[in-house]
């Protein structure tokens, strides 16, 4: 006959063999958590494949289409315009001002940068036009591929 603190000895062990596998399931990942959070995460990955996709280096800024309605391209720290002086080609600068870091812009209607802190201006291919600026925009090679605008930074 078992004594009392013999049965709760083998009825905690039981009882812990038993609720393992449950613990071990409940501690796993979930297939359909897993598929459910990729999904959720695939617009995020199409939102930035606008700038994310590669081709040899290569990286999309934007498509021709937003370059013509636009007037420019602009997407994380690369600008990208119609050369003033060759409407056929494109420029691709950085636009982190060379003063102090600042974000240029692109405007249109002059065909220029402006940079918004200190107003240095610099022209499509990165040259400075106004100071306080101390150096040109560094430039990128650029391209269009169909009908995306690719630039190697
Ligand atoms: Fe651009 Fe000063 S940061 S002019």
């Amino acid at each position: 006959m078992l004594k009392r603190r013999s049965f709760l000895g083998y009825f905690s062990i039981g009882w812990l063999t038993a609720c393992f596998p449950v613990v071990l399931a409940a501690c796993a990942p979930n297939k359909a958590d897993t598929q459910a959070t990729k999904q959720t995460d695939s617009p995020v990955s199409d939102d930035k494949s606008a700038s994310a996709k590669t081709t040899e280096g290569f990286k999309v800024v934007g498509s021709t289409a937003q370059l013509e309605k636009m007037g420019s391209l602009q997407i994380a720290g690369v600008a990208v315009a119609r050369d003033p002086a060759n409407s056929k080609k494109l420029v691709a600068v950085n636009s982190k001002c060379t003063h102090t870091g600042c974000e240029v812009k692109w405007l249109a209607g002059e065909k220029r940068y402006r940079c918004p802190c200190h107003d240095a201006e610099f022209a499509a291919d990165g040259k400075v036009l106004n100071g306080p600026a101390p150096s040109p925009l560094a430039t990128y090679p650029v391209k269009v591929v169909g009908t995306q605008v690719l630039v190697k930074v």
